[in-house]
């Protein structure tokens, strides 16, 4: 068994991507800037939304977190994506996921202009992936393609992922189909689950239940990359980080597995990186 050390992978990456942003402000004097729209005070979110900002900063690129109050109206936070929308110096924009329930969150992200859209969920970057005519691909998604991308070649693999959300199932189903590997997208309505997991030479886990997956579920020498990041209470009653894989059941089994935490979740905050000067440049050269 080897690990998909999803950690270095990022920081090799990382290293490569700060020497881009420096070659884009030296030529074009401006600082790539991403901003980041906080709604409320899920604790997860602030998490996630502080890493994202502390890698942006150590790696050369600006950036803002905006907090709002999880009582905001719609209409304010609609406002608030357009005063970014309209800011020249803005380049990416992410809305962190979940909003508060009065919110629709398909309204708000489709308010993100497609030039901003560093998550790439708005409905017409999500449309051009589906068509193979991807423009900017979701983080998380081509987080895990990249590692999986750096250990095998993907096509007439057949990969099952586990989880069809909006944010990871779906959008990866698309980009790996594009990329000739043969997909199956299974869901809490999937049946005989454990057939196709057996016959599944990749599994990607991305269901959000803690040590999900277990090895009498995982075909020998499968490949499993594991984007779940569960909080749980071990045997000593402290809260522990576990993914979507039951890790120590499985990976004795498999040839190649990625650990959480150090796996899938730095390779998101690379994409989202990469994904910003992209975004940069396209805006500077288009
Ligand atoms: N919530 C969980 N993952 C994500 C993500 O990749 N982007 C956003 N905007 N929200 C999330």
């Amino acid at each position: 068994m080897k690990i998909i050390d999803g950690k270095l992978l990022a920081n090799s990456l990382n290293q490569e991507l700060r020497k881009k942003i420096l070659f884009f402000k030296d030529k074009y004097g401006k600082t790539p800037y991403l901003v980041v729209i906080l709604v409320g005070n899920n604790q997860a979110s602030e998490v996630y939304v502080n890493n994202k900002k502390k890698k942006a900063i150590e790696i050369g690129i600006k950036s803002k977190v905006i907090r709002l109050s999880d009582k905001i109206t719609e209409d304010n936070l609609l406002k608030t994506i357009d005063s970014c929308n309209s800011d020249n110096s803005i380049d990416s924009i992410l809305v962190q996921l979940p909003l508060p329930n009065h919110i629709n969150s398909n309204k708000v992200i489709d308010r993100i202009s497609i030039e901003k859209d560093v998550d790439g969920f708005n409905s017409k970057n999500i449309g051009l992936l589906a068509m193979g005519r991807p423009k900017v691909v979701p983080c998380t998604p081509l987080g895990c393609y990249k590692m999986l991308e750096s250990i095998l070649n993907l096509e007439s693999k057949n990969v099952l992922i586990l989880g069809r959300s909006n944010i990871v199932g779906k959008p990866l189903s698309y980009l790996l189909t594009n990329k000739n590997a043969t997909v199956t997208l299974a869901h809490s309505k999937t049946n005989n689950l454990k057939s196709l997991s057996l016959r599944s030479d990749i599994i990607i886990a991305a269901i959000g239940k803690a040590n999900f997956l277990k090895k009498d579920w995982v075909k020998k020498n499968a490949v499993i990359i594991d984007v779940g990041i569960n909080v749980v209470v071990n045997e000593k009653g402290l809260r522990k980080i576990v993914g979507d894989v039951d890790y120590k059941d499985v990976y004795k089994k498999v040839s190649f597995i990625s650990p959480v935490p150090g796996g899938v979740g730095p390779m998101t905050i690379h994409c989202l990186l990469s994904n910003t000067l992209s975004l940069a440049q396209k805006r500077k050269t288009s």
